[in-house]
């Protein structure tokens, strides 16, 4: 498949990189948007590991996905300084608004939602990440705005 040949290429790439699994799984990331199921075997052949072995790093591991992600990707920050400005708080809204939690993706496909660890905006926080684009200075207001774009 056209999967396993990109795989393929990613994996002899990499291969000779010591500790090679995370790097070739982060390279198939990028390419492909997630981590295909087709892509593991060829993985496993490469580095003379098991299927399961694979499987098991790329589940472990939140920074790979299994799936797909939505077709937004909205991200909030739960580190430090935005967790004194309150993103627990913002990130149980977004999760009771959504219906989904960290890491899962909304049942029409909308949306995945992710936590990310500083956007380097903590002047600003709390804040979050929307495709690539951080918004700061969540608020009840903002959250709303921003649940309903992601839906719409
Ligand atoms: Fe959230 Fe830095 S801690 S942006």
């Amino acid at each position: 498949t056209e999967i396993a040949s990109r795989t393929a290429a990613i994996v002899q790439e990499l291969k000779d990189l010591e500790g090679p699994l995370l790097p070739i799984l982060h390279g198939i990331q990028e390419e492909f948007g997630h981590v295909p199921q087709d892509a593991v075997p060829v993985i496993a052949d490469g580095l003379n590991l098991s299927r399961a072995e694979v499987h098991g790093v790329v589940t472990f591991y939140h920074d790979f996905r299994a799936r797909p992600a939505g077709r937004r990707v909205l991200k909030l920050c739960q580190a430090e300084a935005c967790q004194s400005m309150g993103s627990d708080a913002v990130a149980a809204r977004v999760k009771q608004l959504l219906g989904i939690d960290f890491h899962e993706t909304t049942r029409d496909g909308s949306v995945t939602l992710e936590p990310v660890y500083c956007l380097g905006l903590c002047a600003c926080s709390p804040s979050a990440m929307l495709d690539g684009e951080v918004i700061g200075r969540l608020d009840d207001d903002k959250i709303h705005e921003l649940v309903a774009e992601v839906r719409s």
